[in-house]
């Protein structure tokens, strides 16, 4: 979800719609804003995507100097308007992100005392718990502070109170917020992106804290009620809303800006003429590490699991993966020597965000790699790596996974180097062949039309078996992902040699199976294992060079191929994840689902 509030002295309905189109990538299930005029707290809502309130809001327009406004990813409730954001009632609204774990109680409670409530959420419970404070202690400050005393969970607020037109209560806890300070106005929003439109004077509050902003300012709180002062930081995030180009989707905008941007990952740490890799000052160091936990969710796990090949061969370090909702639950017995890696394209993931504050509370040094530099994990790692993708749009992660990518492969390299398993030789040869990446990137990007008519083959499918070995094992499991998450088709990944112990039996010719089989050590295994498929009527497409495709000497009984460039064997997810995620894309186009905003997914995930 997603969260903006404006203190001004001027009209914010048009403006809170503008931050809450930055941060629909938080979740597009409704949204609505509240504003206070005359006395009153007046609020509109719809559900779905922001374009459904911007026609609730020319039908009946909303006016008033101070407002919050809100996008949600339903949690609590289905998307409903009554279950839309703002909650509350003429008295006071409530933006929410995050859960309250103690709602059931607190309603309860509430509902013993007689009040009354019109919405199945967990937000509800916190408007109605302010108005209840507001009708014993009389004043909104006192109502606000108090009812944050008796909140528990992860969650950010933004709340307005009819008695006080020029004021906006604001809290973090867990889940991100930054003030933004304007001339004679101040705002609120879960991140710089949604405060981009109005200020670059930014404001992150710490956790715990709470804030009261007015028109010239803010005073913040911390937990305990004490006055605190919180740098202000100059934010770069761009106000220019990203557009889509000459593109349909910013999927395809993003597929395809791939060789730009990894260009980028790679020159924040190579450097080519010298054909080095340098990372950060300050950050992990490898010579010193005997056990590495890596941990993410999503596409950005998928892109740990590929390092932890590259991080043990080249490297020979020993590499612990685990998704970021069981890592932070499972009893790890962190020791001294262990460092963790974390990864995330929104540096939001709450997931994500609670298994990195564990390790480094239990002693254990933590890098990030972000692509968000501006995020709450930025500000809790010990080491940040950015990724250097630029803003991602799609919810189906693309240039981020293969950003991420680039960057888990210069610190794999660099940490061969720094413990002495790769030669100077090495490096080089594998800094030369990094540099080769972009370029082979765009040659695949550039032959889109015949990966489209691929797609077609899987448009009427419902299900759908990827198969890898090696680094490809985990790109089945992105191309799966990919798959299931735009177009809504079954989609499995396995590793190929894993496929006889039991996904075998799924095969039949109604299951097109996609074999990513690169020119290297496993391609003759892989390719065994595709005509085990064959064998039993399964429809395959294969993905490899174009020796490849000739040694695997099966045209003829293949239900599609696509001819991949010569890449170096370990870092051929890279370039295989092109052709993986444009077969995604076309298939979700035919299909004609909703490829950037695909139903029940949000871009960044900041509940548990
Ligand atoms: C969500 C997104 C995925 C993403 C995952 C992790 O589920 O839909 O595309 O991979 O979160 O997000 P992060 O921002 O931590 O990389």
């Amino acid at each position: 979800c997603g969260i903006v509030g404006i203190v001004s002295e001027h009209a914010v309905a048009s403006r809170l719609v503008e931050g809450l189109r930055r941060l629909e990538y938080r979740g597009y299930d409704s949204a609505g804003i509240a504003t206070v005029l005359d006395g009153k707290v007046h609020r509109r809502r719809a559900v779905g995507k922001l374009r459904a309130l911007e026609d609730v809001l020319e039908k009946e327009p909303l006016a008033g100097h101070t407002g919050i406004g809100h996008t949600r990813w339903a949690t609590h409730g289905r998307p409903t308007v009554s279950n839309a954001h703002p909650h509350g009632s003429e008295k006071v609204a409530v933006v929410h992100n995050g859960i309250i774990e103690n709602f059931s109680e607190l309603k309860e409670d509430l509902v013993a005392k007689g009040v009354s409530f019109e919405s199945e959420t967990d937000t509800e419970v916190v408007a109605r718990l302010i108005e209840w404070e507001l009708s014993r202690l009389e004043d909104p400050q006192a109502a606000f502070s108090s009812a944050l005393k008796a909140l528990e969970g992860a969650f950010a607020l933004g709340v307005i109170f009819a008695s006080q037109p020029q004021t906006l209560y604001c809290a973090r806890r867990g889940s991100p917020l930054a003030i933004g300070r304007g001339e004679g106005e101040m705002y609120i929003g879960s991140d710089a992106l949604a405060l981009a439109p109005f200020t670059r004077r930014v404001t992150y509050l710490e956790e715990g804290d709470w804030a009261v902003l007015g028109l010239s300012g803010a005073v913040i709180y911390s937990a305990g009620g004490t006055r605190v002062e919180r740098k202000e930081t100059l934010s770069d995030a761009s106000a220019a809303l990203v557009g889509k180009g000459r593109h349909r989707h910013f999927m395809a905008k993003e597929i395809e800006e791939q060789a730009e941007v990894v260009s980028h990952a790679l020159a924040t740490y190579l450097l080519p003429a010298e054909g080095k890799i340098e990372l950060p000052e300050g950050g992990i160091d490898f010579s010193k590490v005997s056990r590495l936990t890596i941990s993410a969710c999503g596409t950005a796990f998928y892109a740990g699991l590929i390092a932890k090949y590259w991080l043990e061969s080249w490297a020979r370090l020993p590499v612990e993966i685990d998704i970021a909702s069981e890592l932070r639950y499972r009893d790890v017995p962190y020791q001294k020597g262990d460092s963790a890696l974390f990864i995330s394209q929104s540096g939001e993931t709450a997931d994500t965000l609670a298994a990195m504050r564990h390790a480094k509370a239990s002693g254990v040094k933590v890098g990030a790699i972000l692509n968000v530099v501006e995020s709450s994990m930025a500000r809790d790692a010990d080491a940040i790596y950015p990724i250097k993708a630029g803003p991602e749009i799609g919810v189906a992660s693309t240039k981020a996974f293969t950003c991420q990518l680039a960057t888990l492969a210069c610190i794999a390299i660099a940490a061969g180097r720094q413990r002495g398993h790769l030669t100077e030789a090495d490096e080089k040869r594998l800094v030369h062949e990094l540099l080769k990446i972009p370029r082979l990137m765009a040659d695949v990007s550039s032959k889109e039309r015949d990966l489209e008519q691929l797609a077609l083959d899987l448009v009427p499918a419902s299900d759908v078996i990827y198969l890898g070995r090696g680094v490809s094992f985990p790109l089945a499991l992105e191309g799966a992902l990919k798959l299931k998450e735009i177009s809504y088709i079954h989609a499995e990944g396995y590793a190929a040699g894993e496929l006889k112990h039991g996904p075998i039996a799924l095969i039949d010719e109604h299951v097109p199976v996609v074999v990513i089989a690169p020119d290297d050590q496993h391609f003759e295994k892989t390719v065994s294992n595709m005509h085990e498929v064959i064998a039993r009527g399964g429809k395959c497409i294969l993905l490899s060079t174009s020796e490849g495709l000739e040694k695997a000497r099966a045209d003829d009984e293949l239900l599609g191929s696509f001819a991949m460039p010569s890449v170096e064997p370990m870092l051929a997810p890279l370039v295989y994840a092109v052709p993986i995620q444009l077969l995604a894309y076309y298939t979700a186009v035919h299909k004609g689902t909703d490829v950037d905003q695909p139903r029940n997914l949000a871009k960044s995930v900041t509940v548990e």
